[in-house]
């Protein structure tokens, strides 16, 4: 099988890695990928938002599927672009990724579907949201109704700080009717949980935990993603069904009920309330970093699941196949993301990685590129480091020996990924003892 990737992160690096493995697939394309997606697939030029492009260069290729990554392609209609030129693709057209593309569309979905989520108001002028605010009462959200990759979203106590990012949420050209969606606070830990779906069946993945802080013990700004582990040793081993349940099944029904059905991945951004699983958000592609710790533990080659879903074959498809280690990885970001982040500088020990850490730890690329001999930084977030262990001890150090090596001026990574969870769960093993 010919395949063409579209995307430049190290969720996309992630997914070539995984089809490279793929012993079905015989010739890995990825537009315009980066540094480190370079040494398992081709690379091409495209201008990822422009449809008839995409769909002219997988012609060319004969790509046999296509694989959208990002979310903007998605909602510029990439895929659709890709499906009238009679190739199969992975991702869902550009009306059903309104499931990401836009909160308030996501919330009616959800109350057809019955799906639980967060109450809201979607406003669209100031006193609206004084309104919304009041009500709900502080700690408030405050969410930018369109995309804006995991940075249009404060969680706030401060009255101040919630009216100006709705003020400014209002007042942005590319927000969508200029509306503001305000939400209740949901309590409890975080889960992702990605379903592979051909718009009628829904495959769930193994659920993973992202950190959106900047900073560890989750202070600081939202950025795109910090960090990621899976499984999740805390979680009820029925969340997964129950979510299938509740929450994927029911949307898939209902995207499908209004003539928008969804295929591709539907990723539900989940919180672990004391009053049960609520949906934060929707997302209609892989999440990032988080992909990069799932494929780790998946063990049945990635092609033949993602052609299915993009062919509505997904039903004939054998359950899934998991590895039982834990994975962990380590997002490495530039100087001063999620600001205005420095890029351009070099970054060296990815041959001592390499030499040193594989297979069991191994450097995913986001914002990459060569420069010469050299590869150098291209991005906000820079490499997502990747590892894997039979526990999430061992995960952790692996990945953090190896961000170890690596040397890239004013980098910045959290320490504390899966910190948590790996201590919880030696604590259960040794109660257990
Ligand atoms: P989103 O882009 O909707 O995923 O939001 C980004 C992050 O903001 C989430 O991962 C949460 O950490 C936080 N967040 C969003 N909505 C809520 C909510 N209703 N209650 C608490 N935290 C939230
Ligand atoms: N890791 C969060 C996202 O992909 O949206």
């Amino acid at each position: 099988m010919k395949v063409l990737v579209i995307g430049s992160g190290a969720r996309e690096h992630a997914l070539c890695r995984s089809l490279s493995l793929d012993p079905d697939v015989t010739a890995l394309h990825c537009a315009p990928g980066n540094a480190g997606i370079a040494e398992v697939a081709e690379l091409h030029q495209v201008d990822a938002l422009d449809g008839a492009a995409v769909a002219g260069l997988a012609t060319r290729l004969g790509a046999e599927l296509v694989v959208v990554g990002p979310e903007a392609p998605l909602v510029a209609g990439v895929a659709d672009a890709v499906r009238a030129a009679g190739i199969p693709v992975f991702g869902p057209s550009g009306e059903a990724a309104q499931l990401e593309g836009s909160k308030a569309f996501a919330k009616d979905v959800m109350a057809g579907a019955g799906v639980p989520t967060a109450r809201s108001y979607v406003c669209s002028t100031a006193e609206e949201v004084a309104e919304a605010l009041d009500a709900f009462g502080a700690p408030y959200v405050v969410k930018d109704d369109g995309l804006a990759a995991g940075k249009g979203v404060v969680v706030t106590s401060d009255l101040e700080a919630a009216e100006a990012h709705a003020a400014g949420c209002l007042g942005t050209p590319g927000a969508k009717r200029g509306s503001v969606v305000i939400e209740e606070y949901l309590d409890g830990p975080e889960v992702s949980l990605f379903a592979v779906t051909d718009g009628d069946t829904v495959v769930p993945l193994q659920p993973a935990q992202d950190f959106k802080r900047a900073l560890d013990g989750d202070e600081g700004p939202n950025t795109g993603g910090m960090g990621a582990y899976s499984p999740l040793p805390w979680a009820d081993p029925k969340l997964v069904d129950e979510v299938l349940q509740t929450v994927l099944q029911p949307t898939v029904d209902e995207m499908r009920r209004r003539g928008t059905p969804f295929s591709g991945l539907l990723y539900a951004g989940l919180a672990i309330t004391s009053r049960g699983v609520r949906v934060i958000e929707f997302n209609a592609r892989f999440g990032d970093p988080e992909t990069q710790v799932v494929l780790a533990r998946l063990q049945t080659p990635l092609a033949g699941v993602l052609m299915a879903a993009a062919t509505g074959n997904l039903a004939d498809l054998p359950p899934l196949r998991w590895s039982d280690e834990s994975a962990v990885t380590v997002v490495v970001a530039s100087h001063n993301y999620p600001g205005t982040p420095r890029t351009g500088d070099p970054i060296t020990g990815l041959d001592e990685v390499a030499a040193e850490d594989a297979p069991h730890a191994y450097v995913l690329h986001a914002g990459t590129r060569r420069d010469g001999d050299a590869v150098v930084s291209a991005g906000g977030r820079v490499l997502s480091v990747t590892a894997v262990g039979a526990d999430l001890t061992e995960a952790r150090e692996r990945a953090y020996r190896a961000v170890g090596r690596i040397r890239l001026d004013g980098s910045q990574h959290r320490t504390d990924i899966a910190a948590k969870a790996a201590e919880a769960a030696r604590t259960a093993r040794s109660a257990q003892a």
